[in-house]
């Protein structure tokens, strides 16, 4: 195989929350459809790249079988690598193209995230065409891609970087240049504060955020297709498959725009045209929708019952701390989210549904928020009566992205024990990786420390043992410790500093969910 751009600039270590099986699960469920159990099922990746986002899945899941399929030799070969070190028996990296894969046995959950936009359109038909051969009669499938309108505008700006870096022959030089050109492009505006000066500042921002793989494959690479959902749905149509819903299911909800977009849309049955007319009015860029085999009608009313199968997780805190014990019928209480997001609950039933929720911390189900409600706050109500109410107010606040709804509650703890484990692969990944993967499929950043505290954090350690890891590191010269900008060799200084970096790292890791049991 020859090498690709991908060889050569390899993608990022990153997992796609929404494309993980549990929550494609949980939105098939949302629309009142059975898909196959995510615990046991067979779960293909399209373009996996180095399975950062399938490998995780696959150390969680030892019962489902896995498969990843990517053309670059040179990610599938850093994959395969990493599942050695976890030392994964279920799940198998290719090197191949989408378009000669076949398999004997049809896949439950098939996964293609951030190729559809990137491959000729040849290679496109033939994806969605395996994509419905291979996709089992009750299974999902997601495919993500750059949407209209959203990349109309950043469209001329690739066009402008495409025309001037062709004569590059590195990528790394086609980078400098590219990014170069924008700078002089935005600086030859003057001081006016023109819609062009305005839109070259925001992606020129955009681009410092973004790492280096995202800029060259979404802007430098040969192939880049921005679809209208509304084509994406005809294209998957053709090959009998059908829409279902986007993976972040309160865009769907009209409730979340202003009231003029709901009464223009509220006359239209369509869900596709709804949600085609809610990119335009967001101006929306990348989308990543759910499909699956043609013929089964979709009933897309969610049943607030439905939230009994599944465990909740609030974002939400009370502004003050919510007293044990019978509340007042009339008690007015303020929550928000971490990120600003208000949310006032009114009356005794919601203030204590919802307090207790925020308590939780980690999932939990609809039965124990009630059972804990009731006896915290001694409400009078019966749990089936509560039970309604908390799947009402949590469906309501899932649509408003005040509340999580899971499928799995994810394996992690979160007390730090005396001796403490870290998650396995988080473990295995920390050795040549500075990001790691947590119990919600989250990509989490992790400095040098970090990464030798938590190889380390295998259940025979302590916080000193950790701690003198640490300090052996400083004065060795694995790590510096710096102090006004001189390292620091005095010993004492060093285990003191040792032993407060392991427990500040330590928090940082109960809260970003890497702590295993
Ligand atoms: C934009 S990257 C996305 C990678 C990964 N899915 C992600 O989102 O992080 C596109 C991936 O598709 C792979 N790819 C492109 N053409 C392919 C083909 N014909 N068959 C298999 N993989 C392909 C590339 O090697 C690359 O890893």
């Amino acid at each position: 195989m020859s090498e690709t751009s991908y060889d050569a600039v390899p993608y990022g270590n990153e997992t796609h929350p929404r494309t993980h099986i549990s929550h494609l699960f949980t939105i098939g469920r949302l629309f009142n459809l059975t898909p196959p159990d995510f615990r046991k099922g067979r779960v293909l990746e399209l373009g996996c790249a180095s399975g950062s986002n399938i490998i995780p899945m696959a150390a969680d899941y030892p019962d489902a079988q896995f498969v990843g399929v990517d053309l670059s030799e040179a990610q599938i070969r850093r994959g395969q690598e990493l599942i050695g070190r976890a030392g994964l028996k279920n799940i198998d990296l290719r090197a191949q193209s989408i378009a000669d894969f076949g398999s004997a046995e049809p896949f439950d959950y098939i996964i293609c995230h951030g190729v559809l936009s990137w491959i000729p359109p040849e290679v496109r038909t033939a994806l969605l065409k395996l994509m419905r051969q291979n996709l089992s009669s009750n299974g999902l499938a997601v495919v993500s891609y750059n949407a209209m309108p959203g990349w109309g505008a950043v469209r001329s700006l690739r066009d402008i970087m495409l025309y001037h870096t062709a004569g590059f022959p590195t990528p790394a030089e086609k980078m400098a240049q590219a990014r170069a050109l924008l700078q002089f492009i935005l600086d030859s505006q003057g001081d006016s504060s023109s819609p062009y000066r305005n839109f070259l500042e925001q992606e020129l921002n955009l681009l410092k955020g973004a790492n280096s793989n995202y800029f060259f494959h979404d802007h430098l690479e040969e192939h880049n297709q921005p679809f209208y959902l509304h084509e994406v749905v005809a294209m998957a149509a053709r090959e009998g498959l059908a829409y279902v819903a986007d993976t972040d299911v309160p865009s769907m909800f009209l409730g979340n725009y202003k009231p003029n977009v709901g009464q223009l849309l509220a006359g239209t049955n369509d869900p596709v045209r709804i949600e085609q007319y809610l990119d335009f009015v967001t101006n929306r860029r990348f989308r990543s929708s759910v499909l699956m085999r043609a013929g089964t009608p979709i009933n897309r009313s969610i049943a607030s019952a439905r939230i009994e199968e599944l465990w909740l997780q609030s974002l939400l805190k009370p502004e003050n701390a919510v007293a044990d014990g019978e509340l007042a019928p009339d008690i007015v209480v303020r929550f928000s989210t971490e990120t600003g997001l208000p949310h006032t609950a009114r009356g005794a039933l919601s203030v204590a549904l919802l307090s207790m929720l925020s308590r939780f911390g980690r999932p939990a189900t609809v039965a124990e928020i009630v059972v804990a409600a009731r006896e915290r706050y001694r409400l009078p109500q019966s749990e089936p009566e509560l039970r309604q109410n908390l799947c009402e107010i949590a469906l309501r606040l899932f649509l408003m992205r005040i509340v999580v709804l899971r499928s799995d509650p994810a394996r992690y703890v979160d007390t730090i024990s005396e001796r403490p484990v870290g998650l396995p692969l988080a473990r295995v990944q920390a050795v040549d990786s500075d990001r790691v993967t947590n119990a919600f499929h989250q990509s989490v950043a992790i400095d040098p420390t970090g990464r030798i505290i938590l190889q380390a954090m295998d259940g025979t350690r302590d916080r000193a043992a950790l701690a003198e890891l640490v300090a052996k590191a400083i004065t060795s010269g694995r790590l510096t410790l710096l102090h006004n900008g001189n390292a620091v060799t005095d010993v004492a200084a060093i285990e003191q500093n040792a032993a407060t970096t392991v427990d500040t790292l330590l928090s940082g890791f109960r809260v970003n969910a890497l702590l295993s049991a």
